[in-house]
């Protein structure tokens, strides 16, 4: 394909806020789109992968033209494991030989801890 690349990472994509921030770049018509999903459940990054691409302005669904979604499984809260996670990402920014123009890092992952519900 031809044309500079946008590279959009997101941690915490398997839900919530990042899974609706991908389905949303997805849609934004910046294409040629390489999206790089982020978190623990690869089930629910397989959902979001799945949810992005349907959700793609780009029809047929198997057209050249859909963005590029690659998901990666890894817990970024274990600091020992960290720099591997890291080099996990980079290796799939890195493998498809792409040139990007432009990109954005969306570091949303996260948990909010128990919480108390006051009425
Ligand atoms: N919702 C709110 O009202 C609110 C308010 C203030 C701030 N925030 C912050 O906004 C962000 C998103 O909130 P949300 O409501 O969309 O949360 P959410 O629905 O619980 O989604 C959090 C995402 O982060 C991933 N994640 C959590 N811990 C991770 C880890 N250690 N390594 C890799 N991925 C991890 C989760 O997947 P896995 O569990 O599979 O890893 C999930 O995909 C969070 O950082 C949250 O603290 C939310």
């Amino acid at each position: 394909m031809d044309g500079l690349w946008q590279l959009v990472i997101i941690t915490g994509a398997g839900r919530g806020f990042g899974r609706a921030s991908a389905a949303a770049f997805a849609q934004a018509n910046c294409l040629p789109l390489h999206l790089v999903l982020v978190a623990r459940s690869e089930n629910e990054l397989k959902a979001a992968k799945e949810e992005v691409l349907e959700g793609s302005v780009v029809r047929p669904k198997d057209s050249a033209m859909q963005p590029v979604v690659d998901i990666i499984s890894c817990n970024l809260s274990n600091l020992e494991l960290l720099e591997a996670s890291v080099e996990s990402i980079y290796g799939v920014v890195k493998a498809g030989g792409r040139a990007y123009d432009r990109a954005v890092f969306v570091n949303n992952a996260g948990s909010l801890g128990p919480q108390q519900v006051r009425v």
